[in-house]
């Protein structure tokens, strides 16, 4: 991946977009219907965008979404890159540095998540306060001085102002909305349950494969960040029952409805 890639893929969506987004949203599975609700939008395929990845998983669309909520214009990706696909790290990150040559000041990234935090039940939506990389860092190779420093700082990642704006606006309209810390594995397996109870004696809440890397190039390139997990299932020693498949769906879609009140609320307040 290089520059010159980012910028014919930035070239190619500036012929199309006529507006300028500064915030941008990562969609984590269940959570396309966001997309829809966009007013005076335009969709654009991933498989048109210069050197952009395909999503490969079945069921992943792949589309950049621009359009508007209340006042903002936002641009959403409906699919994301997993490296546990196959990608390399620059792949699953190409789109965050065509963001960044768009102008993006401010990312938020939502995923679905496996719960560790034993007050955690599956349907919880998380507000990611910081993370924990078990994942190649994307950003090993040259350092592109144009993009970013060399040693880039990852102090206050998810940022603080931008969580207080999420959290009263939880407060005043009755949603619960946990906290914590998640952690990005490779996967594609899960966790062994002794690597479950590792992440919580940790003090860790949630267990993911995504969100990560781009979080990582989204500081590098100096962009604010605001992250989300939706808790698809929790890993509890103590309980046998494992809950059927169709109460996670149903736990992660009323999940998903919530979360998307949260965005739609806090996104006109982002300056
Ligand atoms: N572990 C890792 N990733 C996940 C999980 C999990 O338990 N649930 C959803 N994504």
């Amino acid at each position: 991946m290089t520059l010159e890639n980012i910028l014919e893929a930035k070239q190619y969506l500036e012929k199309i977009v006529q507006v300028k987004p500064e915030i941008a949203i990562i969609l984590g599975s269940g959570l396309s219907p966001l997309a829809d609700r966009l007013e005076d939008s335009i969709t654009i395929p991933y498989k048109d965008i210069p050197h952009f990845p395909v999503s490969t998983v079945k069921g992943h669309k792949g589309n950049l979404i621009v359009g508007k909520i209340k006042n903002k214009y936002v641009l959403c990706m409906q699919g994301r890159f997993h490296y546990y696909e196959g990608y390399t790290m620059q792949q699953v990150t190409f789109p965050i540095r065509v963001m960044q040559m768009l102008g993006i000041k401010t990312l938020i990234v939502t995923n679905a998540a496996g719960g560790v935090n034993k007050s955690f039940k599956a349907g919880d939506i998380m507000l990611i306060t910081d993370h924990i990389s078990r994942m190649p860092n994307p950003l090993i190779g040259p350092n592109e001085e144009t993009l970013g420093e060399r040693f880039p700082s990852m102090t206050n990642i998810y940022d603080k102002n931008l969580r207080q704006l999420a959290l009263e606006f939880a407060q005043n309209n009755n949603i619960t909305l946990k906290q914590g810390i998640y952690v990005g594995n490779t996967g594609p397996s899960f966790e062994t349950d002794a690597e479950y109870i590792m992440f919580r004696q940790l003090g860790i809440s949630a267990v993911g494969m995504s969100t990560v890397p781009e979080v990582i190039v989204a500081a590098h390139a100096k962009m604010k960040v605001l992250g989300f997990s939706v808790i698809s299932n929790v890993f509890n020693e103590d309980i046998l029952q494992e809950p059927t498949h169709e109460e996670v769906l149903e736990n992660v879609s009323l999940a998903n409805v919530k979360l998307i009140e949260i965005l739609e609320g806090v996104i006109p307040k982002i300056d």
